[in-house]
C-alpha cells in the first residue's frame, strides 16, 4: 500500500482581538481552500483548527513530506487569509508571512510544520497537538513523559511491543545539526540536552524495535528566522496512539502536570502550559498563559474520522485549577525573572538602548 503523509502547517495570518483568537471568517476562507484543494485530488482531507490566533491546516495526501504542492497550498491558504486579515484590520494581518515569494518550501519561511509518512494501520488513532503563546521547545518535556517515563507510561514496562524503547531526535537550533538517542539506555545523556529546552528541541520520535514513526514535532524559531521577534513560533506535534505506541490516555497523561514554558506575554516569560478544550484556546490573562489543544482522529483510508477535543474532560479541571494558581504565583514577580526569562531567552528586549543610554555611568571595579 502507499504510504499516508500527514501534514501540519500553521501560521498566525493576524488575530482576533489583539493576539487573542482567530476570526471565523478567516477560518471559513481557509476551509473553502481545502475543500477545493481535495475537490481537485491533491488532498484526500483536511481538518482546519485554530489555536488562539494561530491557523492550523491538518491534511492527509500521498505526495510525501516537503511536497512543493502541499506547502504552497498552504502557503496560498495563508497568503489568501493575510488578504482577508488586512482587510478586516485584523491584528497583526500576516505576521507568520515573512516572505513575498514562495520558493517550494515553506520552511524558513515563517509557518510551522510537522509532517510524518507512514503506512495507515488496521486502525490509525493519532493525536494533533496544537499551541499558543510558546516555543516549540515545549513539546520536549510532554514528548519525554510519553516515550520515556515508565512512571507517564505503564506501556513501557508492561507491554512488549514498546518495552525496547524509541529513538530521540533532538536538534540544536543554534548549530543546526541534530543527534539520535537511544532511549532509555541514554536517558541521563538526552536529558542534559532537552532540559535546555530553548535550544534543543525534541524533533522526531521513533518506535526502536521496527523504527516505525511515532511523533513530529515542528521546531521553527520565528526570530531565528527573521533575526528579530515578530511573534511567537506556536508549535505543533502529531503523536501516533495505541497498539505498540503510547495509549491515547498515556499521551495526554504527558500534560497533566501544568510545567513551566517560554513564551506568553511578549514571548518573553514563563508561564504554566495549560491544556485546553478548542473552546478555551483563547488565551487572554497577560496574553497567556500558554495553552494547548489535542485533535483526535481515527484515521480511515486517509480521511480524518474526528476532530475529537481530547482536552475536554473534566479530568483536567484540576491541571487547568493548578494553572491558575501558578500562574498567580508567577505573575506576581512582575519583571522578575524566573517570570521574566533570562535575558538570552527574551525575545523583546530593550537592554541594548538602555545600556547605550546609560553608558559612561557603568564604574569599573577597583
Ligand atoms: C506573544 C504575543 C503577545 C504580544 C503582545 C504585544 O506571543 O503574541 O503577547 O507579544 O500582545 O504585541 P504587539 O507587540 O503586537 O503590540
Ligand atoms: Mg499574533
Ligand atoms: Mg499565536
Amino acid at each position: 500500500m502507499d504510504k499516508l503523509t500527514l501534514s501540519v502547517i500553521k501560521a498566525d495570518v493576524g488575530g482576533w482581538v489583539g493576539h487573542s483568537s482567530s476570526h471565523p471568517d478567516i477560518l471559513n476562507l481557509a476551509k473553502n481552500c481545502m475543500d477545493q484543494a481535495k475537490s481537485s485530488g491533491l488532498i484526500i482531507d483536511h481538518c482546519v483548527l485554530n489555536c488562539g490566533d494561530d491557523l492550523e491546516l491538518i491534511m492527509t495526501h500521498k505526495k510525501g513530506e516537503n511536497n512543493a504542492d502541499i506547502h504552497g497550498l498552504a502557503w496560498d491558504t495563508f497568503v489568501s487569509g493575510t488578504e482577508l486579515a488586512k482587510k478586516l484590520k485584523l491584528y497583526g494581518a500576516g505576521q507568520d508571512i515573512l516572505s513575498d515569494t514562495f520558493s517550494g518550501n515553506v520552511k524558513g519561511m515563517g509557518p510551522g510544520v510537522a509532517e510524518m509518512e507512514f503506512e495507515e494501520r488496521k486502525s490509525e488513532p493519532i493525536i494533533v497537538f496544537m499551541a499558543d503563546k510558546t516555543s516549540p521547545g515545549a513539546w520536549n518535556f510532554a514528548t519525554y513523559k510519553m516515550f520515556a517515563d515508565p512512571f507517564n507510561t505503564a506501556g513501557l514496562v508492561i507491554d512488549p511491543s514498546m518495552h525496547d524503547g524509541f529513538k530521540f531526535e533532538v536538534l540544536d537550533v543554534i548549530k543546526q545539526e541534530s543527534i539520535i538517542f537511544n532511549i532509555p539506555e541514554e536517558i541521563y545523556d538526552i536529558l542534559v540536552f532537552i532540559g535546555a529546552r530553548e535550544r534543543y528541541i525534541t524533533r522526531r520520535v521513533w518506535r526502536k524495535s521496527d523504527n516505525e514513526i511515532a511523533a513530529v514535532a515542528s521546531t521553527q524559531k520565528l526570530a531565528l528566522i527573521a533575526g528579530k521577534y515578530v511573534g511567537k513560533d506556536d508549535p505543533v506535534l502529531i503523536v501516533r496512539a495505541q497498539s505498540g505506541f503510547p495509549a491515547v490516555g498515556e499521551i495526554l497523561e504527558g500534560f497533566s502536570f501544568p510545567y513551566l514554558v517560554a513564551g506568553w506575554m511578549r514571548g518573553s516569560h514563563q508561564g504554566p502550559f495549560m491544556p485546553v478544550s478548542f473552546k478555551d484556546a483563547n488565551p487572554t490573562r497577560f496574553d497567556g498563559p500558554p495553552r494547548v489543544i489535542a485533535a483526535g482522529f481515527q484515521i480511515c483510508e486517509g480521511n480524518f474520522i474526528g476532530p475529537r477535543d481530547m482536552f475536554d474532560d473534566p479530568s483536567f479541571d484540576f491541571t487547568r485549577k493548578t494553572v491558575g494558581e501558578v500562574t498567580d504565583y508567577m505573575r506576581r514577580h512582575g519583571p522578575f525573572e524566573p517570570n521574566r526569562l533570562p535575558l538570552k531567552d527574551m525575545e523583546y528586549t530593550t537592554l541594548p538602548d538602555v545600556k547605550k543610554k546609560l553608558e559612561g555611568r557603568f564604574k569599573k571595579e577597583k
